[in-house]
């Protein structure tokens, strides 16, 4: 396969006439995987969102983060999407964030996953327990030497709604190089954006793809060539403030189904905007996990 054609930097490489719309459909998600939440805490800081304003780092309430988690759970279970549950593990506060762990995609009429590498070596003994619960399910795990790119999977890599087509974040977390090793596997034409801003150190903490043809984003979190590409895939690019994208982390709102989108509360200026173009808005609480720089697209791997 050559891997070149299916890695795409800049609209002048995408094919005359091409469209995301004409890209092989996808299924849709069957369920959630979510991590719990008893070991979550801040023990480090590896982005900005971590520390407080005198720099020391920012202390979580357990008994909030449980609440705000189960009620995250309520809202997938009663918009169709059963959750699955991993143990979270001692020693291991991030591992909550269950959307960077791996990256799930259909393959050939089965079940496949890329495992991450974490570019941060505190988070790196998260992966064996997916490496794990993705074998126990019989998903083919699609091999990867111990050296390869750093990867952290859904917080880098977007579906465009229903197309195999991918966002692919690269700069901060994620390597370019990753990019095509991602592109060879889900047989996915991947659009590489790179990332310029520390604050939106994940693509999902700067834009949410809603539907075939909207999403929401922040642009200052792109460049030039990515703010190109991404005009080109979607009709409608919907501004979030950096105020709202910043503190609130409007643009990890998760819209898994096209039409309803769950969201941070606080991004009351992004709820009204969804709700003007028609969504059906969950806003959660998840003020205990954007102390660690996450919200509601962090909190859960997509199943196929
Ligand atoms: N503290 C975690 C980290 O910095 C937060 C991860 C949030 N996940 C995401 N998909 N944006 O790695």
């Amino acid at each position: 396969m050559n891997t070149s054609v299916s890695v795409i930097a800049s609209v002048d490489a995408l094919p005359d006439g091409w469209s995301a719309r004409q890209a092989e459909p996808l299924p849709p998600w069957r369920g959630v995987l979510m991590v719990s939440p008893e070991h979550f805490r801040i023990a480090y800081a590896i982005n900005l969102h971590m520390r407080d304003g005198d720099g020391g780092l920012r202390a979580v309430d357990p008994e909030k983060a449980r609440a705000q988690w189960d009620a995250l759970a309520r809202v997938y279970e009663s918009i169709g999407y059963p959750v699955r549950v991993l143990r979270g593990q001692e020693g291991l506060p991030d591992m909550v964030f269950a959307a960077n762990q791996s990256f799930p995609f259909p393959r050939n009429g089965g079940d496949s996953v890329l495992l991450s590498r974490m570019r941060h070596e505190q988070r790196a003994a998260e992966i064996p327990a997916f490496e794990d619960w993705f074998r126990g399910r019989g998903t083919f795990m699609v091999p990867r030497p111990d050296d390869a790119p750093y990867c952290e999977g859904a917080g880098d890599l977007l579906w465009v709604p229903g197309r195999r087509v991918l966002l692919g974040g690269y700069g901060f977390r994620t390597d370019r190089e990753a990019l095509d090793e991602v592109a060879a596997a889900t047989g996915a034409r991947v659009l590489a954006l790179r990332l310029t801003d520390e604050r939106f150190y994940h693509l999902d903490t700067c834009i949410a793809p809603l539907d075939g043809t909207r999403a929401l984003w922040v642009p200052t979190a792109f460049d030039d060539s990515g703010t190109a590409l991404l005009h080109r895939v979607f009709d409608r690019l919907i501004e979030v403030s950096e105020d709202e994208a910043a503190n609130a982390l409007a643009c990890n709102a998760h819209c898994p189904d096209g039409r309803s989108v769950i969201i941070e509360a606080a991004a009351e200026g992004t709820r009204r905007a969804l709700e003007a173009e028609g969504f059906r808005v969950f806003p959660v609480e998840t003020s205990e996990f954007l102390k660690s720089g996450g919200s509601v697209f962090c909190m859960k791997q997509m199943l196929f």
